[in-house]
């Protein structure tokens, strides 16, 4: 068994970064500025939204967070975006999810200047990745083909099993892998809540990718001998014995499924730490096309 160690492979893409930025600003180039805008206390995307901004400054990059309240009103957060659009200063920004339910989503992304989206969540965006079109990818996807490569997992003629069909990964990720691309060209079957019989689905799979959030959900019993998979659940269970009161389980049983796994991403540690690599990544590519 290999552990596909997120944590460590994310390090190194932001050394990559770093040295990148420190060429740019020798070169007088523009350093690259990520602003993220979070609305409201949700206490887990505060978290993840200050691991981002703490992320852009260790690689030298300039981060602007926009803290809203609870109750701003769609106008208002659609009139910051626009600031945010015709600000030169910024090359990208996020608009942390999910939004209170009194704002529409949809509505939302589709006011990011698509240039800027560096989140890869305005359907410009997702048409020109579903076309395999430079574009942004998203964050998650990304970090899942990045990790795949840089390990070596073979992805061609494999069959991968997607469990999961959100618009952040389940869905795009199965579009990707199936694609004709350097981590790709793999037959890909998407299973989500309707699937039956899914065990027969999941006993066929060369690699498996969870993204349905429910913690521990696939069991060595779902699974055939040297599968590759992938854990993109992070589940917060209260814990009284851990200091922050909870622990992040992910949606594989990983101590059973990993001794029959050649990989395996552990949670935390996998997939998570990935996804902020791969947004400074996005946010570099932004200010590099900007400045060309
Ligand atoms: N909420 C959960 N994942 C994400 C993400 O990748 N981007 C944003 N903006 N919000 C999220």
């Amino acid at each position: 068994m290999t552990l596909l160690d997120g944590k460590k492979t994310a390090a190194d893409i932001k050394e990559e970064i770093a040295l990148e930025v420190k060429n740019l600003k020798e070169n007088g180039k523009k350093t690259p500025h990520l602003a993220a805008i979070i609305v409201g206390n949700d206490g887990a995307s505060l978290t993840y939204v200050n691991a981002k901004v703490k992320a852009c400054e260790r690689v030298g990059f300039e981060s602007t967070l926009i803290r809203l309240t609870e109750n701003t009103t769609e106008l208002e957060l659609l009139n910051q975006i626009t600031s945010l659009n015709i600000d030169d200063n910024i090359d990208g920004f996020i608009v942390q999810l999910p939004l209170p339910k009194h704002i529409n989503e949809q509505k939302v992304l589709m006011a990011v200047d698509p240039k800027k989206d560096v989140d890869g969540f305005h359907p410009t965006n997702v048409g020109k990745m579903a076309l395999n079109l430079p574009t942004f990818i998203s964050a998650t996807p990304f970090g899942i083909l990045e990790l795949l490569e840089r390990y070596k997992v073979e992805t061609s003629g494999k069959h991968v099993v997607v469990l999961g069909r959100s618009h952040i990964v389940g869905s795009p990720m199965s579009i990707l892998l199936s694609q004709k691309r350097t981590v790709g060209n793999a037959t890909v079957t998407m299973c989500h809540r309707r699937t039956k019989n899914l065990k027969e689905f999941t006993l066929k799979a060369d690699i498996i990718v969870a993204a349905i959030g429910i913690p521990e959900f696939l069991k060595a019993d779902m699974v055939k001998e040297n599968v590759t998979v992938i854990d993109v659940g992070i589940t917060r269970l209260a814990d009284a014995s851990k200091k922050n009161g909870f622990r992040l389980v992910g949606d594989v049983a990983f101590e059973e499924v990993s001794k029959k796994s050649e990989f395996i991403t552990p949670v935390p540690g996998g997939v998570g730490p990935m996804t902020i690599a791969m947004l400074l990544k996005n946010t570099l590519l932004a200010c590099q096309r900007s400045n060309s």
